[in-house]
């Protein structure tokens, strides 16, 4: 059923397709269609100790505004992130700006955080019906310079802080400028520490810890590891998600649109992800949670993130190639694997 969806969505170019897609799971799930798809959505899990209902999640992206939580919940996700989302609206960078690689289960997008800002976003929020959990995903604004770039992610930690589950630091998106250069073990050490500290007093003020999650990029040399992982500890973050997009092709060499700017995401990221991934889970104490991301379009590709050490798995361009049938192969294969 979704491949002939697929077909007719694929006509259109990807950014318009995604609308399309978005507002068609909306109108589904207005109509009651959506729950159907996957019957046995129950696999509970603890992490980061918030109660999950099941460990697949939405990655950060396909919902930016928080306009399609309930539609997204309704196909069964355990957990969705929306964002990115920046202090004020900004626009992104100029189309064309997603592209799909579609031999190789893969796109690549440059969209440069476009957003309609953490207000809109909030309004959104707060009219959710989803049950399940909610991670609200902070970047900062194109314009920010680095050495401000606390403020734009303290302003909207404030401001997200009463309504997420849990909020992810985005520091490696590929497609604002030096944003991954806050990886760097002393400038990540001095943002996380900045971070927490408004965290224990936001826990105060709304008598709620919210968990805090950083957000890497697969890119990463095995030796920043070690010293990234210590910052994670020493500041208290709660997880980590492995991985964003890669600005690597070689997996890609040679196809079409292999060559646009941006960061490359699906079937070609998963061993560069799944290796980061493990490698964070040997520096990782086990309480810190990881959520594995990146390249899942199978249910044992989600397996397989689990059994590397991940707690939760994500995915989003398995989910614009397999639709929803991959949160019900994604959660089989996690319960065959636990089973086992
Ligand atoms: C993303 N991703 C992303 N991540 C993030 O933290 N903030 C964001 O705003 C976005 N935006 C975004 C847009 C598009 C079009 C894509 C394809 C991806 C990254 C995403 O959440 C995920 O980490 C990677 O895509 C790897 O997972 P998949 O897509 O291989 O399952």
């Amino acid at each position: 059923m979704y491949s002939l969806i697929r077909k007719a969505l694929f006509v259109a170019d990807p950014e318009t397709a995604h609308g399309l897609a978005l507002e068609g799971l909306r109108l589904g799930y207005g109509v009651g269609a959506t729950h159907l798809l996957c019957k046995t959505r129950s696999l509970p899990v603890t992490a980061m100790g918030l109660q999950f209902p099941n460990p697949v999640g939405m990655a950060a992206g396909m919902d930016k505004n928080g306009d399609y939580i309930d539609a997204l919940g309704s196909v069964g996700f355990g957990f969705i992130e929306v964002g990115s989302v920046t202090p004020r609206p900004q626009p992104g960078n100029p189309k064309p700006r997603i592209f799909r690689l579609e031999k190789a289960n893969a796109m690549i997008n440059r969209l440069g955080f476009n957003n309609k800002g953490v207000d809109y976003l909030v309004q959104q929020v707060k009219k959710r019906r989803f049950s399940g959990v909610l991670g609200i995903n902070i970047g900062k604004n194109f314009d920010t310079p680095n050495d401000q770039a606390a403020d734009d992610y303290l302003l909207c930690l404030e401001k997200v802080y009463p309504h997420a589950d849990y909020v992810t630091i985005n520091i490696s998106s590929p497609n604002t400028r030096g944003l991954r250069d806050l990886q760097n073990t002393e400038q990540l050490d001095s943002l996380l520490a900045v971070l927490n500290s408004r965290r224990l007093e936001l826990a105060n003020e709304y008598q709620k810890r919210v968990p805090l999650v950083v957000k890497v990029a697969p890119d990463l040399e095995d030796e920043q590891v070690p010293g990234m992982a210590q910052a994670i500890v020493r500041n208290e973050f709660d997880g980590l998600i492995a991985t964003n997009t890669t600005i690597s092709r070689d997996a890609v060499k040679g196809m079409k649109h292999a060559d646009e700017q941006g960061g490359l995401s699906g079937a070609p990221v998963k061993d560069k992800a799944n290796h980061i991934l493990a490698e964070f889970r040997g520096n990782l104490p086990p309480e810190i949670a990881l959520i594995g991301t990146g390249g899942i379009t199978t249910g044992d590709d989600a397996a397989e993130k689990i059994k590397l050490g991940a707690d939760l798995v994500q995915f989003y361009t398995g989910f614009v190639y397999k639709g929803p049938d991959l949160v019900k192969d994604s959660l089989q294969a996690i319960k065959a694997y636990r089973s086992a």
